[in-house]
């Protein structure tokens, strides 16, 4: 779907003019058939402008009946006008070809902020992904191919620009967490996100098991082994800003399918650990965004890619496996494989990239979603200004974090027996545990946010900016993050 900014109205299919709370009666809307009728048809419905709220109305005139859509913007805030963006394409995908939106209907214009937030949720929330349906009844078909927005600040096409860049990111995002796992597998994820950046600029790298093996990467190959799949580490590298301005990592789980390994899963709901790539599918779109948009900083983006399988050659819990770190792990639960490819995944970055900061995104525990269910993801911290960074990137984004307690008495808890550590800690406080876990593999001096992102990247049902499934959790999130504290 596309978005155009004019000056002038268009021919489109709907004419949608945007109200603010209890705004009805500020409303101006310019032509005498829909002024007589759209404020009396808000008064005898319960429209009254609450964000993304929505009332349609037909108005006659000139032989013919027009469609005009009351679009809610509540108060106007940035969030607001998200909520609207996706509501009204949540209405009309399928029941419209083209709509225009009506900003100087408003009393007050809305922020340069307001107007792409807005334009960009429209966009995200057409998103869908049917390429393995060959039956789409014809009424379930997208059929808005274009939003218009009439009257908006002469900034805003501009300011656009940068949205739609994170969108392409938002969209790579969404496809990796959506194919199933017979088609997304390490070597394929690597092939397609490839495929999909190609002349953006991004340095590649991608180690194959055997390059991973002489760097001594036991913990990420121990859960690769008991796969027939190839275990990939992929590594994207953009050099947007200055050659001695400091480096930032992002680090991503991504498990292509996590059966569980030998601790295998029950089967019910198996199939939902498909989207245990999510973290890396984050850290892909993400750098797909900023390199779009010609970020000026210098961001590393790392994938450790594995399948968690049982097999003949699966790790065992009670081994003892060797990180690239030179620590010692007993796994004691195969299940607990996010955080061995994870410890891989951050020595090599550091070891290769020196990089000031990391924030590494992973679908890590179950328990997370038992804290906080699917409004906020997790955030870990050894760094208060980092952490402070992020939640604000979150809040601005609607992309909400909450931050969780790291301390020495939680790290004691995956102490060994046989090895340094064990991968898994006691029943409670799973989530902290493997926080913790993952510190132990951060350099001093380094600031290190771990983000729990397994209630977010998939959704049972339709949010503001995206349909049922996966959410692109985290892309819109990384892009605020890197413009406010690296290029800012
Ligand atoms: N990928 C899972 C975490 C997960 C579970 C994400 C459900 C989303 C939904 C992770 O690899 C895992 O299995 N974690 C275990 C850890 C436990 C063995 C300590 C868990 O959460 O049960
Ligand atoms: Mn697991
Ligand atoms: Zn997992």
């Amino acid at each position: 779907m596309q978005i155009a900014f004019s000056s002038v109205a268009q021919a489109d299919d709907v004419l949608v003019f945007p109200i603010e709370k209890d705004g009805i009666d500020r409303a101006q809307w310019g032509v005498a058939e829909i002024a007589d009728l759209a404020p009396l048809a808000a008064k005898a419905s319960t429209f009254k402008g609450d964000a993304g709220s929505t009332l349609e109305v037909f108005v006659p005139g000139n032989g013919k009946v027009g469609r005009v859509v009351l679009l809610g913007v509540g108060s106007g805030s940035e969030t607001d006008w998200r909520k609207a963006g996706g509501a009204l394409t949540a209405k009309l995908l399928t029941q419209a070809s083209s709509a225009s939106v009506h900003l100087n209907a408003l009393a007050t214009a809305p922020s340069l902020d307001a107007v792409t937030a807005f334009a960009g949720a429209a966009v995200q929330r057409a998103w869908r992904y049917d390429v393995y349906r060959t039956k789409l009844p014809e009424t379930s078909r997208p059929t808005l191919t274009r939003i218009a927005i009439v009257g908006a600040a002469a900034e805003a096409e501009a300011a656009y620009a940068a949205i739609h860049a994170v969108n392409g990111g938002l969209e790579l995002t969404r496809t990796l967490v959506s194919e199933p796992p017979n088609k997304l597998y390490p070597e394929s994820f690597v092939e397609r996100v490839l495929n999909d950046v190609e002349g953006l600029g991004l340095e590649v790298t991608v180690l194959d098991e055997a390059q991973m093996r002489d760097l001594g990467m036991g913990a990420l190959l121990g859960v690769s082994q008991g796969s027939v799949r190839e275990g990939r580490l992929l590594v994207l590298k953009w050099n947007g800003g200055a050659a001695d301005a400091p480096t930032l990592a992002l680090v991503g789980k991504g498990v292509t399918f996590d059966t569980g390994g030998i601790s295998i899963k029950p089967a019910a709901g198996m199939e939902d650990m498909k989207w245990d790539m999510g973290g890396a599918g984050a850290v892909a779109g993400a750098m797909k965004a900023i390199a779009t948009r010609k970020a000026k900083a210098n961001v590393v983006g790392v994938m450790g890619l594995v399948e968690n399988m049982p097999d003949g050659n699966a790790q065992r819990p009670g081994d003892v496996v060797t990180s690239m770190s030179g620590q010692t792990i007993e796994v004691i639960n195969t299940d607990a494989e996010g955080r061995l490819v994870l410890c891989d995944a951050l020595t090599w970055v550091q070891k290769t990239h020196s990089p000031s900061t990391i924030v590494d995104l992973a679908t890590l525990t179950g328990a997370m979603i038992i804290s906080l269910g699917h409004e906020h993801g997790g955030l870990f911290a050894n760094d208060d200004s980092l952490a402070e960074s992020l939640l604000a990137a979150g809040k601005a984004t609607d992309e909400k974090l909450w931050r969780f307690p790291l301390s020495d008495a939680y790290d004691k808890l995956i102490d060994s027996q046989i090895a340094d550590m064990k991968n898994v800690g006691p029943r409670g406080g799973g989530s902290i545990t493997a926080a913790q876990f993952l510190k132990r593999y951060i350099n001093d001096g380094v600031a290190w946010a771990h983000l729990d992102i397994a209630g977010m990247v998939w959704s049972d049902k339709p949010g503001v900016n995206h349909d049922k499934g996966a959410t692109g959790y985290g892309v819109r999130l990384l892009d605020r993050f890197v413009a406010d504290r690296f290029e800012a």
